[in-house]
C-alpha cells in the first residue's frame, strides 16, 4: 500500500473575506489532491480557518459582535467560495472546534509536563497588528520591521516554549531531508534564519490583553498564542475530521502548502513543536510566491483586492484555476491583471483547447455520423504516430514528473504543447479535404480517431486543473468517463477510449472574452452573436493589439535620406540588438534633434524599403498627414528593449 497523500493549506484568518491569495493556495492544493485521487491513491485534503487571536477579536469588535459570532458569519464566505471553485477538500477545520481546542490543551500540558514550557518576564517592543514582540535590534525607527506599523514597549509575564533547544536538531533534519523545505530558495532562507541563535517562543497571551483564544490548561489567566493554536490543526484535524481517527494513518503530512509569508512559523515553530511533542515532521513544506495586482501589493486601503467571487462569476472557476497556476511558476511571485487573464482565456482556452475540441467533434459528426471511427492501420503516417507519442509522453511521464515537483505551470505548458500539436495536426491533415474523396476514407477515419484520442488524453490531464472542463470534454467526446473511479489507476493506453463512442456537440468550452476592464456581473452568452454595429466593426480585441510588439528604443545616430526632405535614417538601440529604421519625421525634426532620444518603435514590423533604404521597424509619432510630434520618453532611465503596452 503506498503512503496516503495528506495535503494541507494554511488555515486562513477569518478577520476578512477571502481574496485571490487564499484561492491560490487552495486551488493548488486541490489540483494535487485530484491528481493523486485520479491515480487511485488515498487522499486527505484539509483546509480551514484560524479563528482565534487579536486580528479576529479586533475585527469582531469593529462590527460590535462577539468573536464567535463574527467567525460563524464569515465561515460560509470561505466554504461557499471553495464550492464555487470546485475545491474538493475532505476536511474543513475551525480552530474554535471543541475537539481541536482539546488537542491544543493536551499538547500544551504535555510540553509543560516535560518542562519544555516555562514562565518568564519579558520586556520588548510589541506590534499589535502582528501580535508579536520584537527585539531592540529588530525595531526600525519605532516601527515593526514586518508591517511598518508603530510598536510599543511592553513588559509582561508569559509562558515560553523552549524552542532554542531544538535548533541543532532542526538543522540536522534540514540537512538530512533536502526536500523538507521547498523550493530550494526557501530552504536556504530557513537555513539562513537558523544561522542566528534560535530564541524561545512566547506561547501565551495574558487574558487581560487578549481574551479570544484557547485557555492554557495550567494557567487560567492566559490564552494560547494564536500560532501555537493554529499550527496544531494539521494534526488535531486527523483525530476527528476523517471518517475515523486517522493520525496514525495520515500523519506525517505529505505536504503543507503555504505562502512565503508564513514560512518561518511553519519551518521553525511547527517543526520544533513537533520535535518536542515527539511527533514526526511533515515530509515537505512548500512555500509559494506572492500575488500582486497590476503591479501593486493587494490591500484594502489601495482598494485593489481582487474578489474571487466576482472573477468566478464572470469567467468561471476553470479559467481562474487555469490562469493562477499557468501564469507564474509555483514558488515565484506574480502579477494579476485582467489583461493577461483575458489574454490567456482567449489564446489558450478558447482558441487552443476549446477550438481543438469543437472542430474535432464537428468533423466527427459531419464525416462519421457522430461516431469516433476506427483507425485503418494501413493509413497511419508519421504525423499520427508523432501525435500519439506526444500524448502518451504527457500522461505517462511529463505530468507525473512535473506534478511531483509541483511545477504546475510547466505541466500546463506541456499540456498546451499537445493542444497546439493537435490543432496543427488537424490543419495539416485537413480532414475536410479528405472527406471529399471516398478513396480517402481510411485516412480520414485514422485522422479523426487520432484527434479524438488526443482529446481523451488531454481530458484526463486537464481534470485536476479544470474539473468542469474535463467533465464537459468527456461528455462531448462520448467517453463515459467517471473521474471518481480513479481512471489513471492503471496505465491508460492509446486506443483504449475505443472507436465507437458517440460524440455530442456542446457549447464552446470557453467563450472568447471581448471586453476588458474589471469584472462585472456575468452576461449570458448568446448562442449566435448579434451582428456587430458599425462602431464595433472597426474595433479590435486585445489579442489583435497584443500582436503589435512595441518597444523602447534609443536613437544612436540619425541622418537624412538623400533626396528626401521627409525621411530620416536612424540607427536605434533595441536592447538586444541594433536596428536601422527609416522614419518620415524629417520635416519636423533634423537629425540633431532626435539623437539620444528614447522613443517607441514597432519591433515586429516586416522590413520594407523606403527610397531604396531598408527600414526594420517603425517609430511612433503623432499627426495626420504631417508629423507633429515624436513619441518619446522623458525618462532617460528606461532600458532600450523594454516592452511598451
Ligand atoms: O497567515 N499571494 O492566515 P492568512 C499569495 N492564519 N498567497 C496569498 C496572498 C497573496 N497575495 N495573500 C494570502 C495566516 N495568501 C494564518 C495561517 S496556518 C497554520 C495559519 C495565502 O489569512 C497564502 O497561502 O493571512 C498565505 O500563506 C496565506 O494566504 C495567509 O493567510
Ligand atoms: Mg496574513
Amino acid at each position: 500500500m503506498p503512503e496516503p497523500f495528506y495535503i494541507t493549506t494554511p488555515i486562513y484568518y477569518v478577520n476578512d473575506v477571502p481574496h485571490i491569495g487564499h484561492a491560490y493556495t487552495t486551488i493548488a492544493a486541490d489540483v494535487l489532491a485530484r491528481w493523486h485521487r485520479l491515480r487511485g491513491e488515498e487522499v486527505f485534503f484539509l483546509t480551514g480557518l484560524d479563528e482565534h487571536g487579536q486580528k479576529v477579536q479586533q475585527a469582531a469588535a469593529k462590527t460590535g459582535i462577539s468573536p464567535q459570532e463574527h467567525c460563524d458569519r464569515l465561515t460560509p464566505q470561505f466554504q461557499t467560495l471553495w464550492q464555487k471553485l470546485d475545491v474538493s477538500n475532505d476536511g474543513f477545520i475551525r480552530t474554535t472546534d471543541a475537539r481541536h481546542q482539546a488537542v491544543v490543551q493536551r499538547f500544551l500540558q504535555d510540553l509543560h509536563d516535560k518542562q519544555l514550557i516555562y514562565r518568564a518576564e519579558y520586556t520588548g517592543w510589541y506590534c499589535t497588528f502582528d501580535e508579536r514582540f520584537w527585539t531592540e535590534k529588530d525595531v526600525d525607527d519605532g516601527r515593526c520591521p514586518d508591517c511598518q506599523r508603530p510598536v510599543e514597549q511592553l513588559s509582561e509575564s508569559n509562558y515560553f516554549f523552549r524552542m532554542s533547544q531544538f535548533q541543532q536538531r532542526l538543522l540536522d533534519h534540514l540537512d538530512a531531508n533536502p526536500a523538507f523545505i521547498r523550493p530550494e530558495s526557501r530552504r536556504n532562507e530557513v537555513l539562513g534564519f537558523l544561522q542566528k541563535p534560535l530564541e524561545d517562543l512566547s506561547i501565551s497571551r495574558p487574558k487581560a490583553r487578549l481574551s479570544w483564544g484557547i485557555e492554557l490548561p495550567f494557567d487560567a489567566d492566559y490564552v494560547t498564542y494564536v500560532w501555537f493554536d493554529a499550527l496544531v490543526n494539521y494534526v488535531s484535524a486527523l483525530e476527528y475530521l476523517p471518517p475515523q481517527p486517522s493520525v496514525d494513518r495520515l500523519w506525517p503530512a505529505t505536504v503543507h502548502l503555504v505562502g512565503k509569508d508564513i514560512l518561518t512559523t511553519h519551518a521553525v515553530y511547527w517543526s520544533t513543536m513537533l520535535m518536542a511533542l515527539e511527533i514526526p515532521l511533515p515530509r515537505t513544506i512548500f512555500a509559494h510566491g506572492w500575488w500582486t495586482v497590476d503591479g501593486e501589493k493587494m490591500s484594502k486601503s489601495r482598494g485593489n483586492v481582487v474578489d474571487p467571487y466576482a472573477v468566478v462569476d464572470q469567467f468561471g472557476a476553470d479559467a481562474f484555476r487555469y490562469f493562477l497556476l499557468r501564469e507564474i511558476p509555483f514558488g515565484q511571485d506574480g502579477d494579476f491583471s485582467h489583461e493577461s487573464f483575458i489574454g490567456r482565456i482567449n489564446a489558450d482556452l478558447a482558441n487552443g483547447l476549446g477550438n481543438l475540441l469543437s472542430r474535432t467533434v464537428t468533423l466527427i459528426q459531419r464525416c462519421c455520423q457522430g461516431m469516433v471511427p476506427a483507425p485503418a492501420p494501413s493509413a497511419v503516417t508519421e504525423l499520427d504516430t508523432d501525435l500519439q507519442t506526444a500524448a502518451e509522453a504527457l500522461i505517462q511521464t511529463t505530468l507525473p514528473q512535473h506534478l511531483q515537483r509541483m511545477e504546475f505551470n510547466r505541466t500546463l505548458e506541456a499540456m498546451w504543447g499537445l493542444v497546439q500539436l493537435g490543432n496543427q495536426y488537424i490543419d495539416k491533415t485537413a480532414p475536410w479535404v479528405l472527406a471529399k474523396d471516398p478513396a480517402e476514407a481510411p485516412r480520414l477515419q485514422t485522422v479523426l480517431f487520432h484527434a479524438a484520442e488526443t482529446l481523451r488524453f488531454l481530458c484526463l490531464a486537464a481534470y485536476p486543473f479544470m474539473p468542469q472542463t474535463a467533465e464537459e470534454m468527456a461528455r462531448q467526446l462520448g467517453l463515459g468517463l467517471d473521474f471518481s473511479q480513479a481512471p489513471l489507476k492503471s496505465p491508460i493506453v492509446w486506443g483504449g477510449g475505443g472507436p465507437g463512442a458517440t460524440v455530442v456537440k456542446g457549447k464552446a468550452l470557453f467563450p472568447r472574452v471581448e471586453a476588458v476592464a474589471t469584472p462585472s456581473p456575468a452576461k449570458p452568452q448568446p448562442e449566435a452573436a448579434a451582428a456587430p454595429t458599425k462602431d464595433e466593426d472597426s474595433r479590435i480585441g486585445i489579442q489583435d493589439f497584443q500582436k503589435v510588439e512595441l518597444k523602447v528604443a534609443k536613437i544612436l545616430t540619425a541622418e537624412r535620406v538623400p533626396k528626401s526632405n521627409k525621411l530620416l535614417k536612424l540607427q536605434v538601440d533595441l536592447g538586444s540588438e541594433q536596428r536601422q529604421i527609416v522614419a518620415g519625421i524629417g520635416k519636423k525634426y533634423g537629425p540633431e534633434d532626435v539623437v539620444g532620444k528614447t522613443i517607441v518603435v514597432v519591433a515586429n514590423l516586416k522590413p520594407a524599403k523606403l527610397m531604396g533604404v531598408e527600414s526594420q521597424g517603425m517609430v511612433l509619432a503623432a499627426g495626420d498627414a504631417e508629423v507633429q510630434g515624436l513619441v518619446t520618453f522623458e525618462d532617460q532611465e528606461l532600458q532600450p528593449g523594454t516592452k511598451v503596452k
